[in-house]
């Protein structure tokens, strides 16, 4: 089995969803470690209450972000890792700690991309005024928010939707199309590939 490492800064909504999945067997893998830039986040306990081993990776405490980095790479070599799912991690990953991981990172970014990268996502979109936004899984290259799409989901913006209850759906959507995207990962339902990593669905 797959031993997965999810990378969160924040509440960890995601990561429970995940570790729901895991373990009520809906995603058959391990979900070994946490890793986590910040002491504060609301998801170290969430872990802690999943039995989830935790890194806890401060960047203040390196002086290079590629040492920073090494740091993180010797958790995920320790516990054998072999995908990283990305949830609300708020930290660009260097150009090669991506190439290191190719094509075995996801990221789960709440619009439907290309539109309304960045962390503000929701608002940006609900501002707008679009009548359609959503939630896009992708693989991670070196750009933000940006490489293969796995999955999308739109959601509608209604006319008396208001940020929150905007907010609501979209991740009550995020902690169903998570799992099944990983899933897809676990069960080879796509391949990458090409210098570029595109997917091919079977
Ligand atoms: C989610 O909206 C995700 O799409 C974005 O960051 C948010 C993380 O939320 N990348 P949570 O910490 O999983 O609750």
């Amino acid at each position: 089995m797959i031993n997965i490492a999810i990378f969160a800064s924040g509440r960890g909504s995601n990561f429970s969803a995940i570790a729901k999945a895991v373990k009520t067997g809906k995603i058959k893998a391990n979900l070994r470690l946490l890793v986590c830039d910040n002491e504060e986040a609301q998801v170290i306990r969430k872990a802690r209450r999943a039995k989830v081993e935790i890194a806890l990776v401060k960047r203040e405490l390196f002086d290079s972000k590629e040492d920073f980095e090494a740091k993180i790479i010797k958790h995920l070599k320790e516990n054998k890792i072999g995908l990283i799912v990305l949830a609300g991690f708020m930290r660009m990953l260097s150009h090669d700690f991506v190439k290191l991981y190719k094509g075995r990172i996801i990221n789960i970014h709440p619009s439907l991309l290309p539109s309304f990268k960045g962390a503000h996502a929701i608002k940006d979109a609900f501002d707008y005024g679009v009548r359609l936004t959503g939630v896009t899984v992708h693989f991670v290259d070196e750009k933000m928010d940006h490489g293969p799409v796995i999955l999308q989901a739109p959601v509608e913006i209604r006319p008396k939707d208001t940020l929150a209850s905007l907010e609501s759906r979209i991740h009550k959507l995020e902690h169903r199309l998570y799992p099944e995207a990983i899933n897809m990962f676990l069960n080879k339902r796509m391949v990458i590939s090409g210098r570029k990593i595109r997917i091919v669905y079977r």
